[in-house]
């Protein structure tokens, strides 16, 4: 029997399986996450892709991103829908396919704009519990605040974490070599620095399991994830 069968058999359909994952950016969570929902056969959501799709949004229509009010509204208003198959990435802003361009570096440097203004959050995570009922509560949902404040009733809490050497290493790596030491500290330290202020990813709350993925591999720390399901959610 392998591992999927295996899992399966654990994991009867019909059961409730929340596996809230967060951690910083760098830790390897969004390919971890999608990788352990696609063995536990359940869906995959990625909540940075929505704080991603509203700041896109917000700098193609010029709203004024230091502006609370104007960021709410865009994000109350925006007509967003988010892929949660675990095997198709897309995300649709009135229809059309913003996959690519949320990830585009100008993206990437204003999104905590977005991600501190607390009415856009509050809009978002009303989204993002709803897409967990939806999946009939069958999902792995990962990003900043799901153990604590999105799903704080998952089944499964995990902090995913790394050493700063390992989450550097890894989104260089991501993006080709193509950015110098600075410019990758300025995305990945600074902008946890700046994401921190309003949510807490770098200790676990209580119940909350950490993984650290610093000296695993891809393969390990999905086995390491799966490790932890099976455990916190059998006993
Ligand atoms: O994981 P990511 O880099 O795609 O996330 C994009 C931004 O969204 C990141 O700067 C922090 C923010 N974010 C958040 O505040 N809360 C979440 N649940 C997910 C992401």
């Amino acid at each position: 029997m392998d591992t999927d069968t295996s899992t399966m058999t654990r994991f009867r359909f019909g059961k409730s399986l929340v596996v809230a994952i967060d951690g910083p950016s760098g830790s390897g969570k969004s390919s971890v996450s999608r990788e352990t929902a696609r063995r536990l056969h359940a869906a995959y959501l990625d909540t940075g892709a929505m704080y991603r799709a509203v700041t896109l949004h917000c700098l193609e229509k010029g709203v004024d991103l230091t502006d609370a009010g104007s960021v709410e509204r865009a994000t109350r208003e925006l007509d967003l829908s988010i892929s949660t198959r675990p095997d198709t990435e897309a995300v649709l802003v009135s229809g059309i396919d913003v996959t690519d361009a949320i990830r585009e570096p100008r993206v990437t440097r204003a999104v905590s704009a977005v991600a501190t203004t607390l009415g856009a959050r509050s809009e978002l995570i009303r989204r993002q519990r709803q897409i967990i009922a939806d999946s009939h509560h069958r999902i792995v949902a990962e990003g900043r605040d799901i153990t604590t404040v999105v799903a704080p009733d998952a089944e499964v809490r995990i902090l995913l974490t790394a050493s700063e050497e390992a989450r550097l290493r890894r989104r260089g790596d991501q993006l080709g070599g193509t950015q110098t030491a600075e410019q990758l500290k300025q995305q990945v330290l600074a902008r946890d620095a700046r994401d921190s202020s309003v949510v807490n990813f770098h200790q676990a709350a209580n119940g909350v399991v950490t993984v650290d993925s610093s000296d695993l591999d891809f393969e390990q720390t999905v086995t390491a994830v799966l490790d932890v399901v099976r455990t916190v959610a059998h006993h």
